[in-house]
């Protein structure tokens, strides 16, 4: 009788196209199906997508880079990744000033700035993009004083994929592949770091420039392609 009793409940959940999920609290909590499709869907991309930080440099909000940063967002984020973008000339970031007050204070730093949560936030991030204008054939002094404060943790740094993005006024190959260098020799010094991607806007000087370079098009294929 009990379990003729608890097919027809079954049954008719069945019908009401609702199933029994958990027994939370010795509740039971019910759920429509569609719900559950959604809910375990969101669930799956959740495990599967990548936290995605973009750290943009240029002084120059809506820049050639920073423009180029929002494309890279747009495609990591229809790929269902977790995707910040932090303008890393709006935050507050001192200079190191290699006092080593990190190496016995377990990585906290001296100066009392954004910089703290900033390097929590590249931390926990499985891919970091890093967008800089040219500025004398190096990364911008925003970006690098960023990285030269991440000293205080950067044995912490594992397996990071890196992609960067650049901007020059110059058409030229050579003036790229410098400004690589500066972000190519941070990730030399971090464990297991992977380079992914890079991307060349050449030949833009005015903000905006960018916007019909098809280096646009190419930063949203790489942000899209991040899986
Ligand atoms: C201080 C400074 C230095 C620059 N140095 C170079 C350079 O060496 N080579 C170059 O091609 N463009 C140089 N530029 C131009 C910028 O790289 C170019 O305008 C770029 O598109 C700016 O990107 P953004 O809009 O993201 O800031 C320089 C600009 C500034 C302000």
């Amino acid at each position: 009788m009990k379990r003729v009793l608890i097919f027809s409940v079954f049954l008719l959940l069945f019908v009401l196209n609702t199933v029994i999920v958990v027994i939370k609290n010795g509740i039971l909590v019910f759920r429509q199906k569609n719900n559950i499709r959604t809910f375990a869907k969101n669930k799956l991309i959740k495990i599967m997508s990548k936290k995605v930080l973009i750290l943009s440099g240029s002084p120059r909000r809506a820049g050639n880079s920073d423009l180029l940063s929002d494309r890279f967002m747009d495609g990591a984020v229809e790929a269902g990744n977790q995707v910040e973008k932090i303008n890393v000339a709006s935050r507050k970031i001192g200079y190191c000033r290699a006092c080593y007050y990190c190496k016995n204070h377990a990585g906290a730093c001296a100066i009392k700035d954004d910089m703290a949560e900033i390097l929590d936030k590249m931390l926990a991030a499985d891919v970091i993009v890093m967008a800089s204008p040219v500025y004398f054939y190096a990364i911008d002094a925003q970006l690098k004083a960023l990285i030269d404060r991440s000293v205080a943790r950067w044995l912490e740094f594992k397996n990071k994929e890196f992609y960067y993005i650049m901007t020059a006024a110059e058409d030229s190959e050579d003036v790229m592949d410098c400004t690589l260098e500066c972000f190519r020799g941070f990730a030399k010094c971090l464990e297991g770091s992977v380079e992914k991607g890079v991307i060349y806007g050449k030949g833009v000087y005015e903000k905006g420039e960018i916007l019909p370079h098809p280096a646009m098009q190419e930063a949203y294929e790489m942000g899209l392609s991040v899986k």
